[in-house]
């Protein structure tokens, strides 16, 4: 019985992940509005929510730049990176994960200091003061 609810977790958990999938500039057919700038912290992230997803975003204040992935650890499957530490790993901005500090890029999604799935980034851009996420549909 345990084995099958366990099947039926990865399962479920399987569903969950497939929902995010990295977006390239070139393929944005929306701009989500998500909020204004003065709404996300500085140098930190904050959790976003559209559609059905959970994205996390991420002001770089210090470098003035902007990043979008999903909020999901590939991991545990906790929604829980927005609320990571973010940082530099050799000039690659980086979110390392709250629960067991596992770190992606935020240029390309990939685990740095690990073998896990690289995570879905999406594009963000600035308008007029408000925080725009790019998704393909
Ligand atoms: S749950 Fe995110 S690194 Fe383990």
């Amino acid at each position: 019985m345990e084995k099958i609810s366990a099947f039926k977790n990865y399962i479920e958990m399987e569903e969950v992940l497939e929902k995010y999938k990295t977006t390239k500039l070139e393929d944005v057919k929306i701009w989500f509005k998500a909020a204004p700038i003065n709404a996300f912290p500085k140098d930190g992230g904050a959790c976003v929510k559209y559609k059905n997803l959970q994205i996390a975003v991420f002001n770089f204040k210090r470098l003035n730049r902007w990043y979008a992935c999903q909020n999901l650890s590939p991991e545990k499957q906790e929604m829980v990176l927005s609320r990571g530490m973010i940082g530099d790993h050799n000039g690659i901005s980086k979110v390392a994960c709250p629960l067991h500090k596992k770190t992606f890029s935020l240029e390309n999604g990939e685990n740095l200091n690990g073998d896990l799935d690289p995570i879905a980034i999406y594009p963000v851009k600035i308008e007029n003061d408000y925080v725009y996420i790019g998704f393909a549909e």
